[in-house]
């Protein structure tokens, strides 16, 4: 997916799919943020929870690989007089946090672009930087449906994207769908697990998109 070109319409487009705020408030309620702490958001893309996470907290560094979005990320936090963020081009393998062990670290909707070897080295790097307790979320597209089923699964899951977010959106699903990386649920709690974190709540919602909410031992 061209991230750079799809930036100022992806805000519009999420928000017909998803409960931002809702997410946004979940998450920065097991967060425990403190005015103190420091975060690290992994492919923030329009930077929404990033420019909610900075009104709590000391410091957000947001990063990217799509310098389009970190770009249209940036002039939103100007426009919200927002300046504790650094936003950076930066990925889930190729950075590495040089200003202190983080407090928390958040990933939502991205970790699906690498395949699971590659997942699990971008834990083991995100576990590295954050301090020990320091809490991971992470909200996905995983799959934990029935595999023998998976026709009908998925049948059921794009025609209800259909209904909610009209036919592009669908389309963009049945293309992540076929070429993307999402794994099953076992998978991503292994990945997650032996990269030094201990699972404190997961959710799996109609079969297609998981939350992990983490602490590091
Ligand atoms: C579907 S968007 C999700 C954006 C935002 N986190 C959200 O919840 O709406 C995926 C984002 O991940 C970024 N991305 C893709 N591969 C990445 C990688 N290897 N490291 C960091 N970000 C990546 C894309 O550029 C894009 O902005």
């Amino acid at each position: 997916m061209d991230f750079d070109a799809i930036a100022p319409s992806y805000d519009r487009n999420m928000q017909r799919f998803r409960d931002i705020q809702g997410e946004i408030e979940e998450i920065l309620s097991f967060l425990e943020i403190k005015p103190h702490h420091s975060l690290l958001e992994i492919g923030t893309g329009t930077g929404e929870f990033a420019l909610a996470a900075a009104r709590r907290c000391a410091r957000v560094y947001a990063i990217d690989i799509s310098p389009g979005m970190l770009q249209y990320a940036r002039e939103k936090s100007q426009g919200q007089g927002i300046s504790n963020i650094s936003f950076l081009v930066g990925g889930f393998l190729t950075y590495h946090h040089h200003d202190g062990p983080l407090d928390a670290i958040v990933s939502q909707i991205a970790m699906h672009h690498l395949p699971d070897f590659w997942k699990q080295i971008a834990l083991l790097n995100i576990a590295s930087m954050l301090r020990p307790g320091g809490r991971l979320c992470l909200r996905d597209i995983v799959y934990s449906f029935d595999p023998g089923d998976y026709e009908r699964q998925i049948e059921r899951f794009i025609s209800k994207t259909m209904e909610k977010a009209g036919p592009g959106f669908a389309q963009s699903m049945t293309s992540h769908i076929n070429k993307e990386f999402s794994t099953m649920d076992w998978i991503m709690r292994g990945l997650i697990e032996r990269a030094g974190f201990v699972i404190e709540r997961e959710e799996q919602k109609e079969g297609f998109l998981g939350l992990y909410l983490c602490k590091k031992i």
